[in-house]
């Protein structure tokens, strides 16, 4: 009957030391698009979104995904628009909130749902840089 009392305590212990850890206070800052531009879009190499998205709008070559060579084109060519590629033609490009529903960041993953993997051909992103993305829709997809 002791050892049962000492194992329930024990138990709780573990379960309170676990809801401190996992409490809010200590999340990461969402990231912003400054970052995520920064970090994906500016070298002209294969692993880099501007080596193919900063050409003119083509479904071979980008998908009708045209974002221009600069961050604040960038953003206003995903933000509240819709794909005319023909593989995604109509999903939208970002839904604030939903990085699911985004293909901005679907397109991350390994099966996207339609079309190829982003960077097409490339180096496919790591798991931070994924979380980069993630964390930015889901504060809202800010212009930050
Ligand atoms: C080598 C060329 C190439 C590179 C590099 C590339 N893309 Fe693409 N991208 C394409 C093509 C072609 C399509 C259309 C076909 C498809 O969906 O697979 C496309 C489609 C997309 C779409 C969906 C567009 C739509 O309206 O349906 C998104 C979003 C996208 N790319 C984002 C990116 C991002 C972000 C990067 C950089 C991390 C990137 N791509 C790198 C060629 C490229």
């Amino acid at each position: 009957m002791r050892a049962l009392a000492h194992s329930a305590l024990r138990l709780a212990l573990i379960t309170a030391t676990g809801a401190c850890a996992s409490s809010g206070s200590s999340a990461p800052a969402p990231a912003t698009f400054t970052e995520i531009y920064a970090g994906l879009f500016p070298v002209n190499t294969k692993s880099q979104c501007n080596f193919c998205h900063s050409l003119p709008p083509n479904n071979k070559s980008n998908g009708n995904l045209s974002m221009g060579s600069e961050r604040s084109s960038a953003y206003a060519a995903l933000k509240g628009k819709l794909s005319a590629s023909t593989g995604c033609n109509g999903n939208p490009l970002i839904v604030p909130n939903q990085a699911e529903n985004s293909l901005f960041f679907r397109k991350f993953l390994e099966n996207p749902g339609c079309g190829g993997q982003m960077p097409l051909g490339g180096d496919v992103l790591t798991d931070a840089q994924r979380e980069m993305v993630r964390s930015w829709i889901a504060a809202g997809a800010k212009d930050d």
